[in-house]
């Protein structure tokens, strides 16, 4: 902040139709004169700032582009931020703690390289008539959001959308998520829809209703959902996971379907899903790590599992003797589990089990080297500002150096 100049208006080509305009650093508007005074600006090269003390609603009309960010932290008493004719940010649209921010109008807004939203607690919607197509990174936390209309990526690096208790609804076209999608604890009804998304990395599902994911064929990192509120859980085209496939605390789940899944890289844990009978990968071939299934199911069929590097561990309290039997037979000789093997099998309702531990073989040590890639990922996501920082330092030194020359 304290680098922050106040307003003043460099007007540095005075265009006939279109002027550009351009500051050294960051502009700070204070009232709606300060805004206004931006109206013969078609391109502002810069950033704006709305300072903290602003009231009432801010008008950015007449501006086309913005070249670098724009921003408004700790601004109590600003109700809305308008801009008739904006089209682009080239840096971040970053709004954090604005508790009363209720109007977000900007009818031709399509692109822009950040969205960081967070703690708007007045905000319930959107006015993005064109509806924004470009963003490398999507972040919503902490609004009263009920719609993500006029947001509707192509595509994406970065989607994190979290404690939007009135979101029920998460719907894009995005084709794919290049570093993570993250989704937790919004609506309670949430319908998570991504009805043309094709690959993507790490991809985290918490606290959903729905996920739909018909096209998904496969992740480059992890994908895991946990306390979700689903019954099942289908993916068409999955093949390949590319890290971990997690599933807990799924406490509605009866179903996982993903008929065409062969490979996971890293790890797959199935934990605590209590609805959850019948565990069956149909195609599934190749675990890079570990297997390891606990909770009350009955039966695991994984007719095509032909190597899995790490151990596997099977426990229920439901009876699994059987499944004990022919997955111990795939330990040892004939080499398709080449990590520890342990089964654990409720009987009925005494509960009683039997462990069927072989430390003898190649060791317990092979679970812990899966995937070592990607695992460790799904919580650092939320850091959202991480990714930021990076793309955004660059794009703010390409536009410091401009302005050096200047
Ligand atoms: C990512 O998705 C977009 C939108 O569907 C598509 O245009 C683009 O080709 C995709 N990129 C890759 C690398 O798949
Ligand atoms: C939850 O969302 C579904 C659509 O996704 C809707 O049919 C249902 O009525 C909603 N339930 C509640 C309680 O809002
Ligand atoms: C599933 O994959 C097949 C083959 O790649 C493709 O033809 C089909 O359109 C995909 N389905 C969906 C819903 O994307
Ligand atoms: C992720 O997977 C997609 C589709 O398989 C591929 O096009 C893309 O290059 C991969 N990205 C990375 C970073 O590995
Ligand atoms: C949402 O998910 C988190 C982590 O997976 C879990 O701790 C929390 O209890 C869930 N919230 C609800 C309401 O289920
Ligand atoms: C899971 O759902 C699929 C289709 O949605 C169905 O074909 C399959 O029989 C179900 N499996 C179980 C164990 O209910
Ligand atoms: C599953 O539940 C058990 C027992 O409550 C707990 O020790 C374990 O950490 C849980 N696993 C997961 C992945 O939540």
């Amino acid at each position: 902040m304290a680098a922050m100049k106040y307003f003043v208006p460099a007007l540095a080509v005075a265009g006939r139709a279109a002027a550009q305009c351009s500051v050294a650093a960051t502009s700070t508007i204070q009232n709606a004169g300060d805004a206004s005074a931006l109206a013969s600006c078609s391109t502002f090269s810069g950033s704006i700032a709305i300072a903290t003390g602003t009231t009432g609603e801010i008008a950015i009309d007449g501006v086309q582009e913005i070249t670098g960010s724009l921003s408004a932290t700790n601004v109590e008493e600003l109700t809305g931020i308008t801009g008739d004719s904006l089209e682009t940010i080239g840096g971040t649209f970053n709004l954090d703690t604005v508790q009363i921010l209720s109007t977000l109008n900007f009818p031709r807004l399509t692109d822009v390289r950040a969205i960081e939203w967070n703690a708007l607690a007045g905000l319930q919607g959107l006015v993005f008539t064109s509806g924004i197509q470009m963003a490398s990174t999507l972040s919503i936390q902490n609004t009263q959001l009920n719609t993500l209309d006029g947001i509707n990526l192509q595509t994406a690096e970065t989607v994190y959308i979290a404690n939007n208790d009135y979101l029920n609804d998460i719907t894009m076209q995005i084709g794919n998520v290049s570093d993570s999608l993250v989704l937790t604890s919004n609506g309670r009804n949430v319908s998570a829809n991504f009805p043309n998304l094709i690959w993507g990395n790490v991809m985290t599902f918490r606290n959903c209703s729905t996920v739909s994911v018909p096209s998904l064929a496969s992740t480059n990192g992890s994908l895991g959902f946990y306390s979700n509120f689903f019954q099942s859980l289908v993916a068409p085209n999955l093949t390949m996971v590319g890290g971990d496939l997690s599933f807990a605390n799924n406490d509605d789940m009866t179903n996982i379907t993903m008929p065409q899944l062969q490979t996971v890289t890293g790890g797959l844990q199935i934990a605590n899903n209590t609805e959850l009978n019948a565990i069956g990968f149909s195609s599934l071939e190749t675990v890079g790590g570990a297997v390891s299934f606990v909770g009350s199911y009955e039966t695991v069929s994984l007719p095509e599992l032909s190597n899995v590097r790490g151990a596997f561990r099977l426990a229920s309290t439901s009876d699994i003797s059987s499944a004990c039997t022919k997955f111990r037979a795939m330990h040892g000789n004939s080499g398709v589990i080449r990590g520890n093997f342990v089964c654990r099998s409720g009987s009925g309702s005494s509960g009683t089990s039997t462990s069927n531990g072989d430390d003898s073989s190649d060791g317990g040590s092979s679970s812990s080297s899966s995937s070592g890639s990607s695992s460790s990922s799904t919580d650092g996501t939320s850091g959202a500002s991480t990714v930021y920082v990076s793309g955004a330092t660059a794009l703010m030194g390409v536009v410091a150096a401009i302005f050096g020359m200047l």
